[in-house]
């Protein structure tokens, strides 16, 4: 394993270090969005369709409005205006999933969409008036078939974010190879829809002060939500703020504004106080967002000895039938394996379903299932061990883009897997591992996540008493960036951890990056580091112009600054004045410094392919009398670079894990085929692993700096965990089992044929 440069022997870079927001989390005094109390607070319910397509025909709000507490009925006569929004300016601003704002028209969509708001005094009092509104519909039969055909066969199709090519990427002759080629996998894998459930619930509280909006609400990305929300209701973006300072998790459900936030803004607008608008978990699988379904034919060519020579990834998700959102299940396919002959296409399938949006690792966790599982079969088709199949196909370059790989080591992933995981006793016949009168099977496969950087902008002071402060505008889901700001600064400006201040999560600090994409570390990095440098330059200067400080006769340049200390670099630190006393002789408060720096993901031609790697090894118990199927061992490892902090790391991943767990033998969204309803709304009937399910994971990070993500050469680590999960988990069921399962989730039902057969 590489060392790592790090800046001094103290150095908490690297470091296990426990979440400094810790504490105010297990104490109580973490103010999540709902938690700020406002005086003559209101609070907002909204009335949802009970149909998934047609229109609303009447709607009855009399005997609501009488009921106790109601301030008011809010429907499409007498909300006020609120505007669509568009793309733009910038590259992530005005993006939302659900584009037509709430209550526009009559036309009901998908089950559950708003068609009106009770306001009250009191929660209990608005819930109970939206109740008691009625409402008579034209209905027609909702489509919400599971069989996904494109619904437009065209080259390019509009999606949420603008029009895309459905042909993704090509290279060579994939037909005519793979019809050549000795041996074949053509296969089609589902995955089911999945709805995010983060502890916290979706909700905001709004209040206007004449023309300024404040909002508090548990977003990822609050500077877009500024843009959204300026656009819908007329304001200029600086006269809307936006609050975020803890976020019970949100998986991708928070990451662009829903309708429930543009209600309870207009409702804010009539009545002129805040409301309140929390949405229920029933509206988070309705209304918020959820990982659609896909279908995914993949088709696999190779020579007797496992080479590629073809593979074809064509994949379809449902949508919904207003907006576009698209899956990209084959963002890892053209680089993850060397083959000469390709095609990734996809298409999308309009249902009478909520918008689906991004759901922890968009893309490449439902991919990575069919491309990965595809792969299983294949090693099994071939009897080469599955390992070694993967190895047989690593690639060179990113061929897909046609350029080198920033810092790949997958190979490595898989052998430290295989050798922790103990992978070389594994005997491939279908039930052949036995241990305690369990059937074990064991299975594996590979993951990888996009790596690179969101613009970003932060704020470093140092301050008089010895202490630090680091401000970004962009906001802390339960990840860890609190403590891994803390850490930059700490290590830059050599003070402990607890003596540098965090804020993040509100639009008037300097805008920072949305939780998205796993990509908040490798982001605010730069801007970090240059922020803390450019207050370090201010200190010089201060050093050497201000009277008293003992450097009034120096040079800037003669001086130096480390682990918090200034001092003429040829005396050496030792004799240096810490920056605290530094400050005092200066009679300065502080000094303070700004950082920014530029995206990757918008660069049109990116000189290396950005990406993290890893792998999964699992370990099945399969008892055939009783059906049990359980995950008894999970060996991860992760190459995301450098890690800052293994301990929020590995938690990261364990999490991942978790969710795998979760996708592969139990979350699924299942819609009403007859009102288009998702029935299993809540956490009783919605399914996820929990502490029972899982067994102790083994989680290693290769620890290979990427110096082309930023300086510390850390990319980001959280996505990449799940993706691959599920694909190990079939592999090892079939290995215990025989059954191939290729529809998640895997089923008891699925199972049972060998079991009597057994
Ligand atoms: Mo993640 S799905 O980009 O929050």
């Amino acid at each position: 394993m590489p060392t790592t440069q790090q800046n001094a022997a103290s150095s908490v870079i690297g470091q296990q270090t426990p979440r400094i927001d810790g504490p105010l989390k297990v104490t109580g005094k973490a103010m999540y969005a709902s938690d700020f109390p406002f005086p003559g607070i209101l609070y907002a319910v909204p009335v949802q369709a009970t149909i998934a397509n047609g229109r609303l025909q009447k709607l009855d709000t009399s005997e609501a409005e009488k009921m106790p507490g109601v301030r008011a009925i809010f429907h499409r006569g007498n909300i006020g205006k609120i505007f669509r929004s568009v793309l733009g300016p910038g590259q992530l601003e005005g993006i939302t999933d659900e584009r037509r704002p709430p209550l526009e028209d009559d036309v009901i969509r998908y089950y559950g969409q708003y068609i009106a708001l009770a306001v009250a005094d009191t929660f209990e009092n608005a819930r109970a008036a939206a109740d008691a509104v009625r409402a008579s519909y034209n209905e027609q039969k909702p489509n919400v078939n599971l069989d996904l055909q494109p619904d437009n066969k065209s080259d390019v199709v509009e999606t949420t974010r603008g029009p895309r090519k459905r042909l993704q990427s090509e290279r060579g002759d994939p037909e005519t190879a793979f019809t050549s080629a000795p041996v074949k996998v053509d296969q089609t894998y589902v995955t089911p829809a999945e709805t995010h459930n983060p502890i916290e619930l979706q909700g905001t509280t709004a209040m206007w002060d004449g023309s300024m909006l404040t909002i508090y609400e548990e977003s990822q990305g609050i500077f877009n939500l500024r843009s959204v929300l300026a656009q819908m209701f007329g304001l200029p973006k600086e006269n809307v703020r936006v609050i975020t300072k803890f976020v019970g998790s949100g998986f991708g459900s928070k990451l662009w504004p829903w309708t429930h936030c543009a209600l309870a803004v207009a409702a804010a607008r009539q009545l002129g106080k805040p409301v309140k608008l929390v949405i229920s978990r029933k509206m988070m699988f309705q209304s918020a967002g959820h990982r659609p379904r896909t279908q995914q034919r993949v088709r696999l060519g190779a020579t007797g000895e496992g080479k590629l020579v073809s593979l074809m990834h064509e994949y379809v998700n449902d949508r919904a039938m207003l907006d576009g959102y698209r899956e990209s299940c084959g963002e890892a396919t053209p680089y993850h394996y060397s083959v000469p002959n390709l095609r990734v296409k996809w298409g999308l399938a309009s249902r009478n379903i909520g918008s689906p949006t991004a759901m922890r690792g968009p893309g490449a966790v439902p991919g990575l299932f069919a491309t990965e599982s595809a792969m299983n079969e294949l090693a099994d088709q071939l009897e080469i061990d599955p390992v070694q199949l993967r190895v047989l196909n690593e690639p060179k370059i990113d061929e897909g883009k046609k350029i080198p790989f920033s810092s790949r080591h997958y190979l490595e992933c898989l052998q430290l897997g295989a050798e922790k995981f103990g992978w070389s006793k594994r005997t491939s016949e279908v039930g052949s591992m036995k241990r305690d009168g369990l059937i074990l099977g064991w299975g594996v496969a590979g993951c990888a996540w996009i790596a690179g950087r969101f613009p970003a902008e932060a704020n470093v002071e140092l301050r008089n008493d010895g202490s630090a402060r680091v401000a970004s505008g962009t906001q802390d889901i339960g990840t860890g960036t609190y403590t891994i700001l803390a850490q930059l600064v700490a290590d830059k400006a050599g003070v402990p951890l607890n003596k540098v201040e965090v804020v993040l999560g509100d639009t008037s600090l300097p805008p920072g990056p949305i939780s998205g994409g796993s990509l908040v570390t490798g982001s605010m990095v730069p801007a970090v580091f240059t922020a803390a440098d450019n207050a370090i330059t201010s200190l010089l200067k201060v050093a050497t112009t201000a009277p008293g400080t003992g450097f009034e006769n120096r040079k800037p340049d003669e001086l130096a600054f480390e682990t918090g200390r200034v001092f003429v670099k040829a005396d050496g630190p030792a004799n240096g004045v810490s920056f605290a006393d530094l400050l005092r002789r200066a009679n300065m408060r502080l000094v303070t410094g700004n950082g920014k720096s530029e995206g990757t993901l918008d660069e049109k031609k990116p000189k290396v392919s950005l990406h993290s790697y890893g792998c999964h090894f699992v370990e099945v118990t399969w008892q055939p009398a009783t059906a049990r199927l359980r995950v008894n061992r999970v060996v991860t490892v992760i190459d995301a670079g450098r890690i800052i902090n293994p301990l929020a790391g590995r938690n990261q991943i364990e999490g991942a894990i978790v969710m795998g767990i979760g996708m592969a033998l139990l979350e699924h969204t299942i819609y009403d085929p007859q009102n288009g309803a998702p029935i299993n709304s809540n956490l009783a009937d919605y399914l996820m692993a929990v502490n029972a399910d899982v067994p102790q994971f083994d989680v290693h990070f290769l620890d290979y700096p990427d110096t082309d993500v930023n300086p510390l050469g850390a990319r980001g680590i959280g996505e990449i965990g799940l993706a691959g999960v599920a694909a190990a988990i079939t592999a090892a069921t079939y290995h215990a089992t025989g059954v191939r399962v290729r529809e998640l989730p895997i089923r008891i039902e699925d199972l049972l044929p060998s079991s009597i057969l057994a």
